[in-house]
């Protein structure tokens, strides 16, 4: 099977992409008979962020967490998107054949762009999933691991897809999104989902104590620390839930519902365990942003090429029915 999925550039890579798509992605890819193609789609990020020397960093960080967790890059394809220029020129011609009630429709625009004044809105957001469209199909791809809120995103690629394929026959590989609902939404410092548009992610792979501060922000709510506590409803135990083992888990479950154990010693345990548990990735991944910058540039200018020599005999197929060679 082709897999096959993306990260935007527009932040630094967080707890929440980390559990929720970079590890599932990457334990896919080493399944057997899985061929998968991962890419930093920084064209994407262009949507939301303009500064160009923060976007380098961005999809330097979001490249090195990729690597940190030790995608391998001998079996599998990993580049920058917009080192591809394939993927716009497939974007347009899929442009073409998609009604524009289906991206004016698309949930994802919608709440983007309520709340801003219709002069701001710039065009690459409506076009977003097009882009996204050519993304995917590009590669032959068959499953996209997502999150729930790309469900939209993947359906208007079949649909896209499909309108293509019944004028020319079958051109295009019609793909499949794979959304692990068991996947839990990670929580952020603040309870509500761990994103970087609400300014409340872990940044796992910054230096001890700045992480150990960072955790130290985790809301929690105000009962006295003799009394006993709800694991359940408390954001640190979430969190250490997350990345533990049973036995942890259990301890510190007791540990809340005995009293006498106050939220900053269960911030301190969370803050150690994400340094023991994450020492190998927080290690390389600073190798690859500070000490051996080129390697991380190799890997990536290594991928593209890969990638492109895919890229380009679906771009030929495209173009011999479209009449454009
Ligand atoms: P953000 O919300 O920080 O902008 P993105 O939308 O760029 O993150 O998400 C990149 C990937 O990480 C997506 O596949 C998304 O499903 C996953 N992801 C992001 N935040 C979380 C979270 N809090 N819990 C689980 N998965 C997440
Ligand atoms: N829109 C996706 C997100 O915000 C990122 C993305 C771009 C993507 N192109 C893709 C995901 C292709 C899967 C496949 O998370």
């Amino acid at each position: 099977m082709r897999i096959l999925t993306g990260i935007q550039s527009s932040g630094r890579p967080h707890l929440g992409n980390i559990l929720g798509a970079i590890k599932p992605a990457i334990d896919l890819s080493v399944q057997p008979g899985n061929d998968s193609f991962f890419f930093i789609a920084d064209l994407h990020s262009l949507t939301s962020l303009r500064d160009g020397e923060t976007r380098r960093e961005f999809t330097r960080a979001v490249a090195a967490a990729w690597l940190a967790f030790g995608l391998d890059t001998e079996r599998n394809t990993f580049w920058r998107q917009s080192r591809v220029a394939e993927h716009t020129e497939l974007a347009w011609y899929l442009e073409c054949f998609t009604p524009m009630p289906m991206l004016q429709n698309a949930t994802a625009f919608k709440e983007k762009t309520e709340k801003m004044a219709v002069s701001s809105v710039n065009s690459g957001l409506f076009v977003y999933p097009i882009l996204q469209a050519a993304d995917i199909v590009l590669y032959d791809a068959n499953i996209v691991p997502v999150g729930k809120d790309q469900r939209q995103n993947l359906e208007i690629t079949r649909d896209v897809a499909s309108a293509f394929n019944r004028q020319y026959g079958e051109i295009l590989v019609i793909p499949e999104a794979r959304i692990d609902e068991r996947v839990m939404t990670i929580p952020g410092l603040d309870g509500q989902k761990m994103s970087k548009s609400y300014n409340n992610y872990i940044d796992i792979f910054l230096p001890e104590n700045e992480l150990y501060k960072v955790v130290k922000k985790i809301k929690s709510d105000s009962t006295p620390l003799e009394e006993p506590k709800n694991p359940d409803t408390d954001s640190t135990f979430q969190l250490y839930s997350l990345v533990a083992t049973d036995a942890q888990v259990q301890d510190l479950r007791s540990r809340y519902e005995a009293g006498g154990y106050g939220y900053g010693s269960a911030k301190k345990e969370l803050y150690e365990l994400l340094v023991e548990k994450y020492a190998t990735e927080r290690e390389r991944f600073t190798y690859f942003m500070t000490e051996n910058p080129d390697a991380l540039e190799a890997e990536l200018r290594a991928g593209e090429e890969k990638a492109r020599a895919v890229a380009r005999q679906t771009i030929d197929r495209v173009r011999q029915v479209l009449g454009f060679n």
